[in-house]
């Protein structure tokens, strides 16, 4: 995705109408799990999770493009929630580790260059115990899958968007436990919900 006011301007003007008729549901469902006190929503974009955002929480909102940032401090103005806003890569949070009880991302896998890295970041930053939370469109099985498949090359050289990444699978590939997924539409978009393992060490004495 683009980093230009125009393109944070136009995710807005594209998602609002759908965000109205069907996404907000999924959202509320996601934040309904959502358990704090502290949260980090990664690739936080124009804000559009920020009114599900429990209140009494204390949420960090993070992305890498200032664009999408500046919107989401409006909405969050506007909306009166505190939030802390960071501006920063997945693939690299600028946390300590283990300084999340939860960690929620919305739609953010497709476009991430390296998704391990950043569940493997996600992972560094949560609390032994804490949830892992993604809302994504991602790998379908079956007819539906095979055909994601074959127009998703295509579909990145354009968009850069990977519209059919199996983000539950790399999950349990960088060591969470328990990924369980919830499907919405299909099972081409879903929640991805996974724990951080109780006894998982430090990396690094704190
Ligand atoms: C499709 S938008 C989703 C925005 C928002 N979560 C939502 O549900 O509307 C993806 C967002 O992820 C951000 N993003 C992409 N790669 C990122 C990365 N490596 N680190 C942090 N943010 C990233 C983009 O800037 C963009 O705002």
């Amino acid at each position: 995705m683009k980093n230009t006011p125009r393109a944070a301007a136009g995710y807005d003007l594209f998602l609002s109408p759908l965000d109205y008729l069907v996404i907000r549901r999924w959202r509320r469902l996601l934040w309904s799990r959502v358990r704090g006190p502290h949260v980090l929503e990664a690739g936080t974009g124009t804000g559009m999770n920020i009114p599900h955002y429990p209140r009494g929480l204390r949420v960090t909102a993070l992305d890498k493009g200032e664009y999408y940032l500046e919107r989401a401090k409006n909405r969050a103005r506007r909306l009166n929630m505190p939030v802390e806003f960071v501006q920063g890569d997945v693939q690299d949070l600028p946390f300590p580790e283990q300084a999340f009880d939860t960690v929620v991302s919305t739609f953010l896998f497709c476009s991430v260059d390296n998704p391990t890295r950043g569940l493997e970041e996600l992972h560094r930053v949560l609390k032994p115990g804490g949830r892992l939370l993604l809302l994504e469109h991602g790998a379908s099985r079956g007819r539906l899958g095979s055909f994601m498949n074959s127009f998703s090359e295509p579909l990145y050289r354009m968009t850069g968007d990977h519209i059919a990444r199996d983000t539950a699978a790399l999950s349990r590939e960088v060591g969470f436990a328990e990924v369980q997924t919830t499907p919405l539409l299909w099972d081409v978009v879903k929640i991805v919900s996974a724990k951080k393992r109780e006894n998982t060490p430090r990396a690094f004495a704190p």
